[in-house]
C-alpha cells in the first residue's frame, strides 16, 4: 500500500492566487493528490518523484516534516522583507517580480534543467535568478542599461567572489569623510577606482553598489558614502549566503545571459527558447526612465535621448497609448517567433488607470497576443494588497505556441 506523504504550504501563503498556482505546480509535474486541512496541506495520494518535488516546489516548506529546497534557500535572506532572500535585494527597483511566484510558474510550464527561459523585460533580474537556482538557462533582456547592471550583478558576482573580497578592502579603504564627496566628481567613483581591474564582474559589482547608495541618497535621504560602505557589506554577507546554499544543496547553476536591448528585435538571439516569462512594461503606468533618473544619470546616460527606446515612456498623453500598443505588437510578435512549438509564454500584467478612468490592459495584451499567433491556456486573476493595503489585480496570462 502506498504510503501517504503530507505536503505543507509556507506560512506566508494568504492569497487565492498563490494556492492556485500551488495546485497547477503539482498538476504539472503529473502528482497524484487531495487538499486537506483547511487548504493548509496536500496530501500525496501516490509516492514518487518525493526528490524532484523537495528539489524544485515552490510554494511548499516540507514533505513529511523535511524541509524543501526553496524553504532553505529563502531562510538566505540579509533583508527583513521574505522574497528578498540571496542577491534579489540588490537594488530597490520598482515593480519587481514575487520570485517564489517565477519559481512556481517555472515549474508550471515545465522548462526543464538545461533548457533556456527568456525574460525579454527583465528589469532587475527575477526571472534570471531563479531560473539559475533550478539549473534552467536564462536570456534576459532590458532596454536600460542600468537594469542589465542588476540583473547581471545579482547573477554573476558569485562566480567572481574571492576577487570581490580582495578588491573591497581597497575600494572601502579610499571611501573616507576625510576625502571629501568622492562620489559627486562628475564620474563613477567605482569606475575611476576599478580602473586597472580587469574582471568586469568585480567592476560591475562595486558599481552597482554606487547605483543603490544613489538611490538611497535620493529616495531616502541617507548619506552617500555610509549607504556605499553598509551596502557593500550586505552585498556580500548576501554572496557568502548564495555560495553556502549552492554547497548545501548541491545546486548545479543554471546559465545567465543578460543584454541590454530591446524586445521589439529579438533576432539577436541565435535559438529558440524553451519558455517565456515575463512582465512588459503597464502601459504607461510608471515612468521607468524618471524612476531611476539619478542612476541612469550617474551611470553616464543622457535621459531624454534613451527614453526614445523604453515602452510605455516615449509619446505624450493618449498618443503615449498609440505607441505602446504598436511596440507591444512588434513584442509580442517577436517573442512568439522565438519560442519553441508547443511550449509556453506566461506574461503577468495589470490594468492601469489614467485620467480617473480604468484601461483594460489585460484584455488588450490577450488580443495581440492571439494575434501574434498564441492561445491563450490560463488566466489567474493575482489580487495582492500593496502599501496601506491598497488592493492591486494583476493577471497571469499563460499562453501556448501551438
Ligand atoms: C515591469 S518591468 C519588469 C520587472 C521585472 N519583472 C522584475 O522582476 O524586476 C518592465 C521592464 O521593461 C523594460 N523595458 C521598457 N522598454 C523596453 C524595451 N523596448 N525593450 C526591453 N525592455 C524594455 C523596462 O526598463 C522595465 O525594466
Amino acid at each position: 500500500m502506498a504510503e501517504n506523504k503530507i505536503l505543507k504550504l509556507h506560512d506566508n501563503i494568504q492569497f487565492i492566487y498563490e494556492l492556485a498556482l500551488a495546485r497547477l505546480e503539482l498538476q504539472s509535474l503529473n502528482v497524484d493528490f487531495e487538499i486537506t486541512n483547511n487548504l493548509r496541506e496536500f496530501k500525496l495520494n501516490f509516492v514518487d518523484k518525493i526528490d524532484l518535488l523537495k528539489k524544485s516546489l515552490a510554494y511548499f516548506k516540507s514533505i513529511n516534516g523535511e524541509f524543501t529546497d526553496y524553504h532553505f534557500i529563502q531562510q538566505h535572506n540579509q533583508t527583513s522583507s521574505v522574497n528578498q532572500y540571496l542577491t534579489h535585494w540588490f537594488y530597490p527597483y520598482k515593480g519587481k517580480f514575487h520570485p517564489q511566484m517565477i519559481r512556481a510558474l517555472i515549474n508550471i510550464i515545465g522548462v526543464n534543467p538545461g533548457e533556456t527561459i527568456l525574460d525579454p523585460f527583465i528589469g532587475s533580474g527575477t526571472t534570471a535568478l531563479e531560473c539559475q537556482l533550478l539549473g534552467i538557462n536564462c536570456v534576459g533582456i532590458d532596454i536600460s542599461p542600468l537594469c542589465a547592471l542588476i540583473s547581471r550583478v545579482k547573477t554573476e558576482s558569485l562566480g567572481a567572489l574571492p576577487e570581490i573580497e580582495e578588491a573591497k578592502d581597497n575600494f572601502l579603504m579610499s571611501v573616507r569623510p576625510e576625502n571629501g564627496n568622492l562620489f559627486q566628481q562628475g564620474s563613477l567613483f567605482s569606475e575611476k577606482k576599478s580602473g586597472d581591474i580587469k574582471n568586469k564582474k568585480v567592476s560591475n559589482f562595486f558599481k552597482l553598489g554606487e547605483m543603490i547608495a544613489h538611490s538611497d541618497e535620493s529616495r531616502r535621504g541617507r548619506d552617500f558614502q555610509t549607504s556605499f560602505i553598509s551596502n557593500i557589506n550586505k552585498m556580500l554577507a548576501s554572496l557568502r549566503d548564495y555560495k553556502e546554499v549552492k554547497s548545501r544543496l548541491g545546486l548545479e547553476l543554471g546559465e545567465v545571459d543578460i543584454r541590454q536591448g530591446d524586445a521589439r528585435n529579438l533576432s539577436v538571439i541565435n535559438n529558440k527558447v524553451h519558455g517565456i516569462i515575463t512582465s512588459p512594461p503597464y502601459s504607461i503606468a510608471l515612468n521607468y526612465v524618471a524612476n531611476d533618473a539619478h542612476a541612469l544619470t550617474a551611470l553616464g546616460h543622457n535621459l531624454d535621448k534613451i527614453k526614445e527606446e523604453f515602452i510605455g515612456v516615449r509619446g505624450a498623453g493618449f498618443n503615449k497609448f498609440e505607441l505602446y500598443n504598436q511596440d507591444m505588437d512588434k513584442a509580442y510578435r517577436q517573442m512568439y517567433s522565438i519560442l519553441e512549438k508547443g511550449r509556453y509564454c506566461v506574461i503577468v500584467i495589470g490594468n492601469v488607470t489614467f485620467q480617473s478612468q480604468e484601461i483594460d490592459t489585460t484584455a488588450k495584451v490577450v488580443e495581440q497576443c492571439e494575434s501574434a499567433g498564441f492561445a491563450l491556456v490560463k488566466k489567474i486573476e493575482k489580487i495582492i494588497f500593496g502599501l496601506y493595503n491598497i488592493m492591486q489585480k494583476e493577471y497571469i496570462l499563460i499562453f501556448k505556441k501551438p
